[in-house]
């Protein structure tokens, strides 16, 4: 039997999640434009290892907005996003993003032009990080892990399906084996059994590796799949 996820909302302070948090929002606010309105207003929560999160909220409720600030790209211009403890502003965000999150973007950045294989390769040559084994060894064990024949290996991004590419973005953000991955709109544009078969890659993330999983989505149905759904609400214009 599947239990029904726990609902956050922006203003409670989940008391579970405080217990073994990886990532804390400690009253989070954001603004694009100095002076300008908050689209994150006032933000605590937090994320823990071994759950997939989902968060979900209206179109132009912050969600992107939330997380680039949990993957370091952008900085609060008020509260603090911590890591294991740490202030991500004081952080090395470089290092942080190379090393200790993945992420898989609404488009992919995936390079058309390169096949599978480079595009995974060239993330983890990127990350400076040395490999107890081949890359290549790597990058076609982690294509078994999100479900890509390896046949696929050789193949130019272009060539690719939308649930195919999804499935190389999801490699491409594992291959430095980040603690945290999170993903926004991980399962849109897809139909409902590659739906399924993507949310099962990261429920295994979380459950079986232990890893933080943290994906922004408008399916009820992902969302009932998560441990924890944080609901955001959309900021008065
Ligand atoms: N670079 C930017 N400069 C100024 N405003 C921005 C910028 N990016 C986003 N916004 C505004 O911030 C608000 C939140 O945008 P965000 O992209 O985080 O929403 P979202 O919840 O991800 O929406 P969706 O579900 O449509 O993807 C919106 O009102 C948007 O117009
Ligand atoms: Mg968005």
């Amino acid at each position: 039997m599947t239990k029904a996820p726990v609902e956050q909302t922006n203003a409670a302070h989940d008391e579970a999640a405080a217990r073994n948090p990886v990532l804390v929002l400690d009253d989070v606010s954001y603004a694009y434009a100095k002076g300008g309105r908050n689209v994150i207003s006032h933000i605590s929560t937090s994320f823990r290892s071994g759950e997939v999160t989902s968060i979900v909220g209206p179109s132009g409720a912050g969600k992107t907005t939330l997380l680039s600030l949990i993957s370091g790209l952008t900085t609060p211009t008020g509260g603090a996003v911590l890591f294991d403890g740490r202030d991500l502003a004081t952080m090395d965000r470089y290092r942080y993003r190379s090393r200790d999150i993945g992420v898989i973007f609404q488009s992919f950045n995936l390079l058309p032009q390169l096949t599978v294989l480079e595009n995974i390769m060239l993330t983890m040559d990127a990350s400076g990080k040395r490999f107890d084994r081949p890359k290549k060894e790597i990058a076609l064990d982690l294509l078994r892990q999100v479900h890509l024949p390896e046949r696929y290996a050789g193949e130019r991004i272009l060539h690719l399906s939308g649930g195919e590419q999804q499935r190389v973005a999801i490699a491409r953000a594992l291959s430095d084996d980040p603690h945290v991955i999170i993903a926004d709109e991980p399962t849109g544009n897809l139909d409902g059994a590659t739906q399924a078969d993507i949310m099962r890659i990261f429920t295994d993330l979380a459950h079986k590796d232990g890893r933080c999983v943290i994906i922004v989505t408008h399916s009820p149905q992902i969302a009932a799949q998560s441990d924890t759904v944080f609901k955001l609400n959309p900021q008065p214009r």
